[in-house]
């Protein structure tokens, strides 16, 4: 036989593991809903093609850029080149969007945009930023001239595997966070992992609590990925991290395929968020972030379910282990039961004034009751007390 061409990528020559390699980085989700369909690309490198993806879904030749700054300042560029190249001249706002700017007046300085740049009903929206971006923008492509054409190109990790699948989009009042919003689903979601890599740790880590909490609401062998990849999930490796979005993503679009609206199962996406939404209320929106009140809730709800003989003590020193090795926060200072259990009165999700908790009976599945008794609430919270 005679010597391999070795520089042939097909027959195994150097090149052919990076050939292999790319080959993996890209995936796609399909999300199927009664009324609509639409893809999720995952892929590094994708915003640099977001134009091919709008001009796509949405051919017009208008279309509005609605970006978080600090985004847009790093990663605004290329997604305008992109545009520009599929023959778009975006009209561009990029805004202040932290969550104290999830508002009406932001919405209104957004509609401002679109009107001054005369954009009609066929002209496409393209969300990039975060989750606030994300809800804010999403709300604008909603309800300007009763909703045109959004595109979600999520730049947390968080908006990736969670609020940019779904379609809930929203502002917060001075009532409550995401009181007042409608559900919208965009016509595709640009998903490029690359964008991760300015992302700040804290942030990432916030993002991840998310991803393990659908690996134990769902899915075992995802709670086994992030643990055995950790290292490369928090340097935010791009391989790893097109693995990670595609199977939390496939995870909640199952969820939400199965229950748009939230009536039944989309309910196990609140793991850990009972207790989270209260101790957010109660130490204060913005001193602890809502990640890190899920790592902790998550705790708390698990030992509510030991409490409760559901699951064994096991499960939740594996929870605490994997939290704890992605640096989570896993105790925090809390005011007393009383001051608690009222904040999880008020929380929206209680129906009927009793209060529903999601709890995992095995690694993998959950169960909600709204029958706990107090004494096993009061021991989530005493797990996680500092
Ligand atoms: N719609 C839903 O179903 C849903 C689900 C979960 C959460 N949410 C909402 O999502 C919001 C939280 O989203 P978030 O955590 O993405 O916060 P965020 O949008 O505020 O982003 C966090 C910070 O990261 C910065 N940032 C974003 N991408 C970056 C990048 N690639 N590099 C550097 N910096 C970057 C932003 O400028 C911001 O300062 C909340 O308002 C919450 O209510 C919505
Ligand atoms: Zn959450």
């Amino acid at each position: 036989m005679g010597a391999r061409e070795p520089s042939s990528p097909w027959l195994g020559g150097p090149e052919a593991p990076i050939r292999a390699r790319q080959a993996h980085t890209m995936a796609r989700v399909t999300i199927e809903l009664p009324q609509c369909r639409y893809d999720v690309v995952i892929e590094p490198g994708a915003l640099e093609n977001v134009g091919e993806t709008v001009r796509s879904r949405a051919p017009h030749d208008r279309c509005a850029l609605l970006a978080d700054r600090t985004v847009s300042d790093l990663h605004g560029r290329s997604v305008e080149h992109s545009l520009r190249r599929a023959g778009y001249e975006p009209v561009t706002s990029a805004l202040e969007l932290g969550e104290a700017n999830k508002t009406f007046d932001t919405v209104q300085r957004l509609y401002d945009v679109l009107l001054d740049g005369r954009l009609e009903r066929r002209s496409p929206v393209i969300a990039l930023g975060g989750g606030v971006t994300g809800d804010t923008a999403g709300f604008v492509a909603a309800t300007y001239l009763r909703g045109v054409p959004l595109v979600q190109c999520p730049t947390t990790l968080l908006a990736m595997v969670d609020s940019s699948v779904g379609g809930k989009t929203g502002v917060n009042v001075p009532q409550g966070k995401n009181l007042i919003g409608a559900f919208y689903q965009p016509v595709a979601v640009v998903i490029d992992p690359l964008v991760l890599a300015t992302l700040p740790p804290r942030a990432l880590r916030c993002g991840l609590a998310e991803c393990v909490k659908h690996g134990v609401i769902r899915d075992e062998s995802l709670f086994e990925f992030i643990r055995a990849r950790l290292p490369q999930i928090l340097a935010a490796d791009p391989e790893t991290m097109v693995e990670l979005v595609r199977r939390n993503i496939e995870i909640k679009a199952a969820v939400v395929m199965q229950d748009e609206r939230e009536t039944g199962v989309r309910a196990h996406l609140n793991f850990g968020h009972t207790f989270a939404h209260a101790i957010e209320a109660t130490t204060g929106y913005g001193k602890i972030e809502h990640g890190e009140a899920v790592s902790l809730g998550m705790l708390a709800a698990t030992r509510t379910a030991v409490e409760l003989d559901l699951c064994d003590k096991a499960l939740l020193q594996r929870l605490e282990a994997l939290l704890q090795a992605a640096d989570m926060p896993v105790r925090v200072e809390l005011p007393p039961d009383d001051e608690l259990t009222a904040a999880m009165q008020l929380d929206k999700k209680v129906s009927g004034g009793r209060t529903r908790f999601v709890l995992p009976d095995r690694m993998g599945n959950v169960v909600v009751r709204d029958d706990v008794p107090p004494g096993c609430v009061r021991a989530g919270w005493r797990e996680i007390r500092r």
